[in-house]
């Protein structure tokens, strides 16, 4: 980890002199990336970062009381909390083609961290958490066609139309790069270790149209899915494991019930650069558990699957 040692130090030093006594928006939404982004810039300049996280009601089961307690926790900055799940509602409404989510979700997102952004005093730049990955999916380093996989929303856009400078200090790394960073910093294993999340959230493993219903169910459904993996001792295995609703009812039958439920999709992943992955082996009784429980204690499912696709063909999100 020397060189990324080095690394940190460089990039504390390039922050420095590039921000001076200017104020930084740095936007946090509790995953690894921007939580190291955060702590790498609360290292360089402390009191002249601001945080904003913006809650778009696509989070996972408590996820916005966990960041602001692991935030608060280790980091003393100016944090604002956007509450903004009724907005993202509504522009989801009737909306159910994956990359028309994408972009009301990423448009949903710039207005609101451009209103709180705007209430903040001489803020000058913009740090985000882009990684390798990002740009190069995003096609933003590729000459000709733009190979634009899937639009990330977090790539472009905010940083123009606020005048902001943006400062993008986790551009050259993959996501070991950063979990290692992020340690090198001195932030917690629970967080360095964290599954990536996407930024469009639940919406994207909520297939077809959003809606508050279905995201009490998938939210339900996915902490189970995560609990039992750590609970088996397997989540640092996996790189990324979630659920999946699936806009798909099928018969089933509960007690001397006939039942016409939905069905949802467990996804675990193994994979060292979100580049390619490869599906978990994950073992039967610990899949029985989950889907059991997942069956038993969430209203509305009926069904479990387990998702044996590797990415390429297909991707590690359904959406
Ligand atoms: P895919 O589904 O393309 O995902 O294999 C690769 C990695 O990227 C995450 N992902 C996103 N992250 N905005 C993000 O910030 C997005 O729109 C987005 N789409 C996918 C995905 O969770 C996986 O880690």
């Amino acid at each position: 980890t020397w060189q990324l040692g080095d690394f940190a130090q460089a990039a504390i030093e390039q922050i420095r002199s590039l921000v001076g006594d200017a104020r930084v928006i740095c936007g946090l939404s509790g995953g690894v990336d921007s939580s190291v982004v955060a702590a790498l810039l609360y290292k360089a300049i402390g009191p002249q970062l601001s945080c904003i996280l913006v809650d778009n009601g696509l989070l996972r089961k408590d996820e916005q009381v966990m960041v602001i307690q692991e935030f608060t926790k280790h980091f003393k900055t100016d944090l604002h909390v956007v509450e903004a799940e009724d907005r993202f509602m509504e522009t989801l409404e009737g909306i159910s083609e994956p990359q028309e989510k994408r972009r009301r979700i990423g448009h949903a997102f710039i207005e609101c961290f451009k209103e709180e952004a705007v209430k903040i005093k001489d803020a000058h730049f913009l740090a985000q958490g882009t990684l390798y990955p990002d740009v190069i999916e995003s096609g933003a380093d590729l000459d000709g066609p733009a190979a634009t996989i899937k639009l990330h929303h977090n790539v472009g856009g905010l940083p123009e139309e606020l005048g902001f400078e943006l400062i993008e200090p986790l551009r050259d790394l993959f996501k070991d790069e950063v979990r290692r960073l992020g340690l090198e910093l001195g932030l917690p294993e629970s967080l360095v270790w964290r599954h990536p999340f996407p930024g469009p959230g639940l919406a994207v493993r909520c297939l077809g149209e959003v809606t508050r219903e279905k995201l009490k169910v998938l939210r339900e459904a996915d902490s189970i899915v995560v609990n039992e993996i750590k609970a088996a001792g397997l989540y640092r295995e996996t790189s990324q494991s979630f659920a999946v609703l699936l806009p798909v009812q099928s018969v089933g039958v509960m007690g001397d019930a006939r039942t016409y439920d939905n069905a949802v999709a467990i996804r675990s992943v193994k994979t060292d650069d979100f580049m390619t992955a490869d599906w978990s082996r994950l073992p039967y009784d610990l899949l029985a558990r989950i889907s059991t429980r997942i069956i038993n204690e969430v209203a509305g499912i009926n069904r479990v699957c387990y998702d044996i696709s590797s990415k390429p063909p297909a991707t590690i999100e359904w959406e």
